[in-house]
C-alpha cells in the first residue's frame, strides 16, 4: 500500500475549547472546509450549550492559530451510552500533516477520562481517504449502513440527486484493537488472496463497478471503492453506480454478520469485511 502523503512536521497543540469567542471561530473553519451555506453550519450556540453538558470540543492550534477542531456530544445508540462525534475538520492547507488523527486520539483520551467506552460518528462510504483514517488508522468498525441520512437536498451530498448514504462507525475505545492501532499496529493482509464482493469492471476505460457478488462466505471479503470520488463531483453516473454497488454489498454482508473492519489504501482501495457474528434474522 502506498504511504498517504509526504508530511512536514508542524508544532501542533490540542486543547479543549470553552469560550464563546473560541466557538465563534468554528464557523469560519466550517465555511472553509465544507463550503457550507449559513443554514448548514452548526451554530455557535450549539457549541456553547454542548460544552457544559458533557460535549467534547477540542481545537488544534499551530502558532496560536486555530487550524482544526473536533466536536462530540453524549449520545445513546441501541441503549448504549457513548459520545457521538459530529464534526471533524482541518483547514485545507493543514490537511495531511497528522492533525485530524491527533484530534481523534485526543478525543479518545478525553472520552476515556470521562468514563466512556465508545465513540460513534458517520461518514460517506464513498470517501476512501476518510475510510483509511477511520477504519485503518483508528481501528473503528461498522456494520450499520444508513441510506440518505441527511436527505437529498443536503450540501453534504456528492452532487444533485445523490443520496447522503452514511456508515455509522463504532469506535470501541477501550478495546485492544484500538490500543494497538494507537501504537501503529495492524494486520498485514494480502489483498490478492481475498475474494471480492465488488470491484472495478474489467476492460472499460471508465472506472466503473462490476456486478456485486452476494454469495461469498469467507472470513474476509473485499469491497472496492474509487480512490478519490471527489474528483468526479458533478458526474452523476459513475458516483451513483458506485454508491449503488456499495449499498448492495454492505447491506447484504452486514445482515450476514460481517462488519467493515479495516481498509487498504493504494492505487486501488478496498474495504475489508470480516465475519464477526451470526447473521441477523
Ligand atoms: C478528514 C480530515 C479531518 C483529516 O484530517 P488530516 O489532518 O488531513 O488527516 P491526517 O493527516 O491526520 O491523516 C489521518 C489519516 O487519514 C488518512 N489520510 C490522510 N491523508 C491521506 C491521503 N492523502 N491519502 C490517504 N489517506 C490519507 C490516513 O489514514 C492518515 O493516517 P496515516 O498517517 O496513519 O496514514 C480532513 O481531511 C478534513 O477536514 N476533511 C474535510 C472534512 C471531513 O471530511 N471531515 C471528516 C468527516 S468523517
Amino acid at each position: 500500500m502506498k504511504p498517504s502523503t509526504a508530511r512536514k512536521t508542524l508544532d501542533v497543540r490540542i486543547r479543549r475549547l470553552i469560550s464563546f469567542e473560541e466557538f465563534r471561530e468554528l464557523l469560519g473553519i466550517q465555511r472553509r472546509v465544507w463550503r457550507h451555506d449559513e443554514t448548514d453550519l452548526t451554530p455557535t450556540h450549539q457549541f456553547c450549550i454542548s460544552a457544559p453538558m458533557g460535549g467534547i470540543i477540542l481545537g488544534a492550534y499551530v502558532k496560536n492559530h486555530l487550524v482544526g477542531f473536533i466536536y462530540s456530544f453524549p449520545a445513546v445508540h441501541h441503549g448504549r451510552i457513548g459520545q457521538h462525534s459530529h464534526l471533524l475538520a482541518v483547514l485545507p492547507e493543514y490537511q495531511g500533516h497528522g492533525i485530524g488523527k491527533r484530534l481523534k486520539w485526543a478525543q479518545r483520551s478525553w472520552a476515556l477520562k470521562l468514563g466512556y467506552d465508545r465513540i460513534t460518528w458517520t461518514f460517506d462510504p464513498l470517501q476512501a481517504r476518510n475510510a483509511n483514517l477511520n477504519l485503518h488508522a483508528l481501528g473503528a468498525l461498522t456494520s450499520t449502513y444508513i441510506r440518505n441520512l441527511y436527505g437529498l437536498d443536503s450540501k453534504l451530498n456528492l452532487g444533485p440527486g445523490i443520496p447522503t448514504d452514511r456508515f455509522l462507525m463504532d469506535w470501541p475505545i477501550r478495546e485492544k484493537r484500538v490500543a494497538e492501532r494507537r501504537r501503529g499496529r495492524s494486520d498485514n493482509l494480502d489483498e490478492e488472496a481475498l475474494p471480492r464482493a465488488l470491484e472495478r469492471k474489467d476492460g472499460t476505460a471508465e472506472f466503473l463497478p462490476g456486478t456485486t457478488r452476494l454469495g461469498l462466505t469467507g472470513k474476509r471479503i473485499l469491497v472496492e471503492v474509487p480512490e478519490n470520488i471527489n474528483a468526479w463531483r458533478g458526474r452523476h453516473e459513475p458516483i451513483a453506480s458506485w454508491q449503488k454497488g456499495l449499498r448492495r454489498a454492505f447491506e447484504h454482508y452486514f445482515r450476514r454478520g460481517y462488519a467493515a473492519a479495516d481498509f487498504l489504501f493504494g492505487d486501488r482501495c478496498f474495504y475489508i469485511l470480516e465475519k464477526r457474528r451470526t447473521p441477523r434474522r
